[in-house]
């Protein structure tokens, strides 16, 4: 099937180390090494094939051996991937360490995926797609490039605007139909277009506002819809016709909840697909499909099956 969701962005070796509590600047600590397929860009479009919606992932590897380990697992969930060789650069890696509390710290190198060029994309699948998404684990220009490509061809566009970076150009909002920022992101984001001429805007803050100063705040960024995710709080959507909370699902066993952005910004671009562009819907599935990936270590191995997400939902209502 041709594919309905393209995903252009990173993919990344996950190198993960369990341990009680973060190292202090100094100290050694005894912890537990796991390693996995990871990157953003990956983890989001895995999250959206294992929905079942037809998906491609786009993006640059190295020669390695962590460019073979990517290709076997794509292979082996049947998902469509084009990985771009780029013989000069290694593998993107990330040194993830994950505390007994949940929380995670991430250095993550980029490598090859800061070489991904406009021609490394194929244009025809990317404009007969259904949904567009990036991130900024990548070329940025590239990025850039997807978005107005994607936005000219009548394609949906997602940005999830993670990590936020300093060479971030703002002027890429102006081809972003969905904007999906964290609240690390969207406090970002404020500063960074001085909005209301704030540079001090906080996190705290964010959340001691009222959905409707919330909301206002959202249309201020341009794209006509912000979904701010919000992790254990669930996500607040802002489209031009109103605002709502939708709150995430409770009484869930987290074991790691990285890459669970990742899962709800692939489950959003599966679930617009799904419900025919329905935001409140797709981000409703979203939320589902986070809620399943904290479950289970890792990121992309951590993403649920269609049959996974079709069980949680008849127990859970949705
Ligand atoms: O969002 C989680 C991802 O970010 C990890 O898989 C890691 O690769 C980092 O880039
Ligand atoms: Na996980």
């Amino acid at each position: 099937a041709s594919p309905q969701v393209v995903v252009v962005g990173s993919y990344v070796q996950d190198l993960c180390w369990k341990c009680e509590r973060f190292p202090q600047a100094g100290q050694t600590i005894v912890g537990q090494f796991a390693t996995g397929p990871g990157g953003k860009g990956s983890n989001q479009a895995v999250a959206s094939g294992r929905t079942g919606v037809p998906t491609l992932f786009v993006g640059a590897v190295g020669k390695d051996a962590f460019a073979k380990e990517a290709k076997a697992f794509y292979k082996a969930e049947g998902i469509g991937a084009t990985f771009v060789e780029k013989a000069q650069h290694a593998t993107g890696t990330a040194a993830i360490l994950v505390e007994d509390s949940g929380q995670n710290e991430i250095v993550v190198a980029l490598g090859a995926n800061a070489a991904l060029l406009k021609t490394d994309v194929p244009a025809k699948a990317l404009t007969q797609a259904k949904v567009a998404v990036v991130q900024l684990e990548s070329n940025l220009t590239t990025a850039a490039h997807v978005l107005k490509t994607a936005r000219r061809a009548g394609v949906t566009t997602v940005l999830n605007p993670a990590p936020m970076r300093p060479d971030f150009d703002p002027s890429m909002l102006a081809s972003v139909d969905v904007l999906i920022p964290n609240e690390t992101e969207f406090t970002a984001l404020v500063n960074r277009l001085r909005i209301a001429g704030r540079t001090d805007f906080t996190e705290a803050a964010l959340h001691a506002l009222a959905p409707a100063a919330l909301h206002a705040l959202c249309r201020t960024l341009g794209p006509g819809t912000v979904i701010v995710t919000l992790g254990k709080k669930g996500c607040f959507v802002s489209q031009k016709s109103g605002h709502a909370s939708i709150a995430a699902y409770t009484g869930i066993r987290v074991v790691d909840t990285t890459g669970a952005g990742d899962a709800f910004v692939g489950g959003f671009a599966a679930g617009l697909v799904k419900f025919e562009g329905d935001v409140l819907a797709a981000a409703r599935f979203a939320n589902a499909v986070a809620a399943l990936s904290v479950t289970k270590m890792g990121t992309a191995p951590s993403m649920p099956t269609k049959a996974e997400i079709a069980g949680f939902l008849r127990k859970r209502g949705g």
